[in-house]
């Protein structure tokens, strides 16, 4: 007899987890950048608009998936139909590949959180982090040369996974709700008194209004829409398959689109937090020094690892608590996030392979920790980088399209609209179809011919920094074989034929 898939202790416990795979690196380091760059208060529009029409939208459908086939994302789609089986295994490979990096950065936020007691590293905070941390040679230069692995990083990278094989063996009940459910509040809690803290620094007001000011003819730009739409995808985890397997483990009456409304505007207010706090504190940083906000603006690794241990040692007083604070809150962001992918890839396994939880999960965090042996090298960082950007552009925000496509023009939507309406206590109308079967296709159809032409015919992605060899490698390459692989474990007969019986 097979046994009952396991299930979440409570609602409460799912919605967390939710929250929980949402906020991530995505809000504490892309977001507050992302919005300053595009626009400032005008990309509010953009944003809000995907978040509305193709955020909050997939987030529903990926959850009456999920809770109407009771499985991983490759079960769920085969349960669909088994000729779309490997759209779910797309979306566990894209997961594999986000795990893999993932990983890396959780481990920079947590071996930062440990320089700041002491504020290690001193106050070229640049040099500490591209030369004497991660010993990074160079993007510029020969990618394949990776150098070396980076010890140190790598003991901590084997720690992370040491705790995510810990967490996902405890299970869903036991492992990953009682994690959220510890450290979510605890997040919060941090994520406010830094927020105080940072809007209360003098020069506060101007990295606020540097963040807030619209520039409204950033909206024309169609860069500005692909990025909103990116962001929203990363930081909301629909695309690649989270939200179909939590939701898979919830019991049969569950409410739907109200935790979906729940986990998408507690995602967006961590981000609005986040950036509030962000810019807050580089308006400090760049009254303190004399400069214009704009210099001292950065993307990224180099604004949470390079410009935030700059900001802490600059604070008027208890500049080591506060740089614990951010690093530990930008950890556990990520770290519960970093489980959920995780997550993607046991169920997947274990569903296809008839695996106990606890060979899916040896497998899985073996495998990861193999892969993630990459981003410790010398080389890491522009291997991340590139992975990250193609993963993004042409895994995630693919793999959705796909996913409205598919369901929304050759698989019944409205079988999904009316089991969300069963269950739920909001009631979804037919804005929900227009949204998944006409807005949002025809508006990642439009992003993607341009991203593709920006790609192909104005300036490969890096401005000059990666040669065409790498980006072909671990860009198009790594994004193409993704998805020949799922067709490939497509065509693998499930171990357990007669469960999987249509
Ligand atoms: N949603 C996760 C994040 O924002 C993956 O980082």
């Amino acid at each position: 007899m097979e046994k009952q898939r396991e299930q979440w202790g409570s609602r409460t416990g799912f919605v967390l987890a939710a929250i929980g795979s949402a906020v991530g690196l995505g809000n504490i380091w892309r977001y507050p950048y992302i919005a300053y760059e595009n626009g400032g208060g005008a990309f509010l529009i953009p944003y809000l608009f995907a978040l509305l029409t193709a955020g909050i939208a997939i987030l529903i459908l990926e959850y009456a998936i999920g809770h109407r086939k009771q499985g991983s994302a490759p079960y769920s789609f085969f349960r669909i139909s088994a000729k779309m089986e490997w759209l779910g295994w797309w979306q566990t490979f894209i997961s594999f590949v986000i795990l893999t990096y993932y990983v890396v950065i959780v481990s920079w936020a947590l071996s930062f959180a440990y320089f700041s007691i002491g504020l290690k590293w001193g106050n070229n905070t640049e040099s500490f982090m591209l030369e004497k941390y991660l010993k990074f040679a160079g993007v510029s230069e020969n990618i394949w040369q990776i150098g070396g692995i980076n010890w140190p990083i790598l003991l901590i990278v084997t720690l992370i996974w040491l705790v995510v094989f810990f967490v996902l063996y405890k299970g869903i009940k036991n492992g990953i709700e009682r994690a959220n459910k510890i450290l979510l509040p605890l997040l919060a809690i941090m994520l406010v008194i830094i927020t105080i803290r940072a809007i209360t620094l003098p020069g506060a007001a101007i990295g606020l209004n540097a963040l807030l000011e619209p520039n409204w003819s950033k909206i024309a730009d169609p860069q500005v829409w692909i990025n909103a739409y990116g962001q929203i995808f990363f930081s909301l985890s629909i695309g690649f398959g989270i939200m179909i397997t939590y939701s898979s483990y919830l019991p049969k009456r569950s409410d739907l689109s109200n935790n979906a409304f729940i986990a998408a505007f507690s995602n967006s207010s961590v981000e609005f937090l986040a950036a509030i706090a962000v810019f807050g504190a580089l308006g400090f940083l760049a009254t303190s020094q004399g400069v214009p906000v704009e210099d001292v603006v950065q993307s990224g690794v180099v604004l949470a690892f390079v410009v935030f241990p700059q900001i802490i040692n600059q604070l008027p007083a208890f500049n080591d608590l506060f740089g614990l604070l951010f690093f530990g809150s930008l950890f556990i962001a990520g770290f519960t996030s970093l489980i959920s992918i995780a997550e993607v890839c046991v169920a997947a396994v274990q569903d296809k392979f008839r695996l106990t939880r606890n060979q899916a999960v040896s497998w899985i965090t073996g495998v990861g920790f193999v892969f993630s042996l990459l981003y410790t090298t010398y080389a890491g960082l522009g291997y991340l980088d590139i992975v990250d950007r193609f993963i993004n552009n042409y895994g995630i925000v693919l793999a959705g399209l796909v996913e409205i496509i598919a369901l929304g023009w050759f698989f019944k939507l409205s079988v999904y609209r009316d089991h969300v309406n069963l269950v739920s206590d909001i009631r979804i109308g037919y804005w929900w179809d227009v949204c998944l079967k006409v807005i949002t296709p025809i508006v990642l159809i439009v992003m993607t011919g341009y991203n593709l032409y920006q790609e192909f015919f104005v300036s490969p992605y890096g401005d000059g920094a990666y040669t065409t060899g790498q980006l072909f490698t671990f860009g198009w390459l790594l994004s193409i074989v993704v998805i020949v692989l799922s067709f490939f474990v497509q065509r693998i007969r499930w171990k357990n034929e007669e469960r999987f019986e249509q």
